[in-house]
């Protein structure tokens, strides 16, 4: 998790009143644009503590979101495709990211992506606004984000045909910042 990402949190268990979260850092990683790796998010209101484990902040006022989670092999793999296929050049890319890439208006200040899976609409509109952030319910998907945007880039591999698989690589364009984006997942 990012610092510039603390001053627009608040509680979710405390809606719709509005409480801002203090931190407790664990440890940070100066390396990659100080990264909060480990910590909490405490609650000044309800002190409710949120953690933040392997970089990720896990924001959700209960547990009832427990069985809405769907997960299977591949799944993020899959999605990597959608998302990723065209700047992977790859000459049968699903147009989709295209064309949300195309709505998203210049200049502005903040931007957020519920349910972002794998980010890429999040690493596009980190490069029209200030600030861009993802979340979403899988944390799968939310690792795998977080993994694109510290290396920039990322394998993986879908099936062929029977158990062969097809190995592919996204990565981002150079000119594509990172340092203004992050994501965050809403359940552990
Ligand atoms: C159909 S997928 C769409 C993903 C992505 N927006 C895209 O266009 O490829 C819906 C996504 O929303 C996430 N999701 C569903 N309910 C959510 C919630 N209450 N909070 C955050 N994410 C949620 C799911 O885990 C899934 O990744
Ligand atoms: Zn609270």
């Amino acid at each position: 998790m990012k610092y510039f990402l603390l001053q627009h949190l608040i509680c979710p268990a405390c809606l719709p009143k509005e409480y801002p979260l203090n931190i407790k850092v664990q440890k940070i990683d100066r390396n990659r644009d100080d990264d909060i790796v480990s910590g909490e998010l405490l609650c000044s209101k309800c002190k409710r503590v949120f953690p933040i484990k392997d970089g990720i902040a896990f924001l959700l006022a209960n547990s009832e979101a427990r069985g809405m989670r769907y997960e299977e092999a591949d799944m993020v793999n899959r999605y990597l495709w959608c998302h990723y296929s065209d700047i992977m050049a790859q000459s049968d890319s699903v147009l989709s990211s295209f064309f949300w890439e195309s709505l998203i208006v210049a200049n502005s200040s903040s931007s957020f992506d519920a349910g972002c899976s794998v980010g890429r609409l999040v690493f596009e509109m980190g490069q029209k606004s200030d600030w861009s952030v993802g979340c979403d319910l899988l944390g799968s998907f939310i690792k795998t984000a977080r993994s694109i945007m510290h290396r920039q880039s990322l394998m993986f591999s879908l099936p062929l045909e029977g158990k062969i698989r097809e190995t592919f690589t996204v990565t981002l364009p150079n000119s594509w910042r990172t340092d203004n984006v992050d994501f965050m997942g809403v359940y552990i």
